[in-house]
């Protein structure tokens, strides 16, 4: 059995699959509450809380499934990217683990574990296919051909899409993550008022850009006097609840449009990338593929392409470290993983860090 462990950000989680890939367990532990009262995840804080949820989350873990540490057969950890020390907790354990038990030591990229994360809930997926991968720091646009070949088509010149969201959310007071308050808003305003300019209009890139909206938006909260300067964030049940009706629907009408011209751009995105790389199957995975609106439109698109939608159940979408194990449950197939003690942490991905194959 595999034992992954994920603790890049401010999430810890662990899971255990079956050499197979099958997760038997899985669990994460957020540490959201700690870090909104600062405005945004303090490393400090997420490493030493990492340190404490690690041991407890695992031992849980075996009471729960019933088996012990001497029924491994091998470990995966989060090896990039992230925050530094938040990886180096999990790469740490991880490695004192395998050490400890003699077991084989799987390094994944985090990146790697959104991009497959669609097998954890849809084992009929197949390669090649054509995945966005939308996270609070990633906007990556992938052709996977195989396990280890992908290729980089695109990927944000800026903001990454969900810091979009955070962002947006943030200027009108809501706290991280801004990207769940955001659609849930949006859905009370049908008709969206504002158009945003699509960013990179009429040019032939699958990058994305995202700081322009982000700047439209920052305008147009000014300009409808809905812009939170102080720091007091309030979550979406008590603005709900305590707004006056003016004001909700400006905000709910700023959500709405905001959310409208992400769907623009995400959509044609893909509509280009598979008109030029015509693949079978479209992916949207990451945190912000639990967007409902987001997964309709690439619904339409990928069926106008004639090419099949998958994206991972909402557990599967933000961090897990089932993605994680199934990743390395992939590669140990292939490939041995001899315990390496000199593995380190890196805060960069390789993935992220490809070369960008597309011109345009
Ligand atoms: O993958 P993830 O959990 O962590 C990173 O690796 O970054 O992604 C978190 C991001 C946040 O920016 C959050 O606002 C966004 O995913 N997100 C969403 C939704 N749920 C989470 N964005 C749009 N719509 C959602 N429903
Ligand atoms: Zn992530």
């Amino acid at each position: 059995m595999i034992l992954a462990i994920e603790s890049s950000c401010d999430d810890t989680a662990v899971a255990l699959l079956t050499p197979q890939g099958e997760v038997l367990y899985s669990e994460i532990s957020s540490q959201i509450k700690l870090h909104q009262s600062f405005g945004g995840v303090v490393p400090e804080i997420a490493s030493r809380q990492h340190l404490k949820a690690l041991p407890l989350l695992i031992q849980h873990l075996f009471t729960q499934v019933g088996k012990t540490p001497l029924d491994l057969t091998s470990i995966a950890v989060t090896q990039s990217p992230g925050l530094i020390g938040s990886v180096l907790v999990g790469v740490s354990y991880a490695k004192a683990l395998a050490w400890a038990l003699k077991l084989p030591l799987v390094p994944v990229d985090h990146l790697e574990g959104h991009l497959l994360a669609p097998f954890l809930d849809h084992p009929q997926l197949r390669f090649p296919y054509l995945a966005l991968i939308a996270s609070g720091g990633h906007t990556h646009l992938i052709l996977a051909q195989g396990l280890g070949q992908y290729q980089l088509l695109g990927k944000t010149l800026d903001d990454a899409c969900g810091e979009a969201y955070d962002k947006t959310a943030k200027i009108m007071g809501f706290p991280y993550p801004g990207g769940p308050t955001i659609e849930k808003l949006a859905r009370h305003c049908p008709s969206p008022s504002y158009s945003f300019t699509l960013p990179l209009r009429g040019k032939k890139t699958l990058n994305f850009s995202f700081s322009g909206l982000k700047t439209a938006v920052l305008n147009q909260a000014k300009a409808l006097e809905i812009r939170v300067e102080k720091k007091e964030l309030i979550d979406y049940s008590q603005f709900m609840q305590e707004a006056d009706e003016p004001r909700k629907t400006k905000v709910c009408d700023l959500a709405a449009s905001f959310q409208q011209t992400v769907e623009k751009i995400i959509a044609q995105r893909m509509d280009q990338a598979l008109k030029l790389y015509p693949a079978p199957q479209v992916v949207l995975t990451g945190g912000v593929a639990a967007n409902e609106g987001l997964r309709r439109v690439l619904t339409k698109v990928a069926a106008k392409n004639r090419a099949a939608f998958f994206a991972p159940s909402l557990p599967y979408c933000s961090d897990n470290a089932a993605m994680i194990g199934f990743v390395a449950s992939q590669y140990l197939k292939v490939k041995a993983f001899p315990l390496d003690l000199s593995l380190n942490a890196n805060s960069k991905s390789p993935i992220a860090l490809m070369e960008c194959s597309h011109e345009g």
